[in-house]
């Protein structure tokens, strides 16, 4: 047992933890106190269920990892997600835990632990399409994503809530190609990557920023452009909607102010998604905006928003949207 920061460990799916198989990659933690945890599975250790339930019938409701074995419980994910969804006998309900784990770890691992690789491009390309699969199967298994409940860190669940918004508005305009939906999935998951370079307390909504922070704020397309052209073969597609997903459909946006469909398609569906999800998603307690307002919201500024975009985001917000908020 060592002392530790509280913030050296982060928590885990426990279902997630019991579905592998195999020799442990990481290391398997309690908390004992608020900055005592201990190890209950050591690395190379074969997940044992009736020890879990021994501890599980002491009280002890959480399981962690240590921060810097984030990326090899990542990799175990991966594998876990590959194996659900190949399996003879396809469970949606195991393998979408599987999926909805991989999609908080990757964006945790982005965004507070600020690692953006090869590694996490193919597991976010992994997420997307985990989430097509999932789109196909019922697009309202694909909307509880929008509500995963552990996650508490605004830039995670806005990252999944666009991809996720991004995709159903996509899907419910017609757009059935994969590689499309695909694009614009990517672009809502990754839209605001250049954020995480900013320090965490540039919050707009919480406190009022300089004009200089606001320069910065808005340089986020830029910057995130600049990450994802350090890696080997990122779509260039998904870098038009990192670009062009602060655009308006009347000029009014930035960082170039194109107008209309000068605009990447699948940047006007984003910049709908984005608008969304910013309003509806829990900061700390509680969202800015109940789902009808800030669609009503919406609708009073669709001027910003492609007019046959902004149409098909209404009635799909009917059937859709609404159930799952
Ligand atoms: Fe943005
Ligand atoms: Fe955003």
């Amino acid at each position: 047992m060592s002392q530790v920061k509280y913030k050296d460990y982060s928590e885990i799916s426990i279902d997630n933890l019991l579905s592998m198989t195999g020799q442990l990659p990481f290391g398997v933690y309690v908390q004992l106190s608020i900055d005592k945890f201990t190890l209950i599975f050591k690395k190379g250790d074969i997940v044992d269920k009736e020890r879990f339930e021994h501890y599980s019938a002491k009280g002890v409701q959480q399981l962690y990892i240590h921060r810097s074995e984030r990326r090899d419980y990542i990799s175990a994910t991966e594998v876990l997600v590959h194996k659900l969804k190949d399996a003879k006998e396809f469970n949606l309900a195991e393998a979408q835990k599987a999926i909805e784990e991989l999609t908080e770890q990757t964006l945790f691992e982005i965004y507070e632990d600020k690692v953006f690789d090869e590694h996490s491009l193919r597991r976010t390309q992994t997420i997307i399409k985990s989430y097509i699969d999932i789109l196909k199967v019922d697009p309202k298994n694909l909307a509880t994503f929008i509500n995963l409940s552990r996650q508490e860190a605004y830039p995670c669940r806005h990252a999944i809530a666009t991809s996720v918004f991004s995709i159903l508005l996509a899907k419910a305009a017609q757009n059935n190609n994969e590689k499309t939906l695909s694009i614009i999935g990517l672009g809502g998951l990754l839209h605001d990557l250049g954020m995480s370079k900013l320090p965490e307390d540039f919050d707009s909504v919480n406190r009022q920023l300089t004009p200089q922070e606001w320069a910065k704020v808005k340089s986020h397309p830029a910057m995130g452009i600049e990450m994802v052209n350090q890696l080997k073969g990122f779509p260039e597609e998904v870098k038009l909607v990192i670009e062009q997903h602060h655009e308006h459909w009347d000029g009014t946006g930035y960082p170039r102010g194109l107008r209309g469909p000068e605009i990447f398609y699948p940047a006007r569906v984003v910049a709908i998604a984005d608008a969304f999800s910013a309003l509806t998603t829990r900061r700390g307690g509680r969202a800015l905006y109940t789902p009808q307002d800030a669609l009503a919201l919406l609708l009073t500024e669709s001027g910003k928003y492609d007019p046959a975009l902004i149409k098909v985001f209404r009635t799909l917000f009917k059937v859709e949207i609404k159930k799952a908020s």
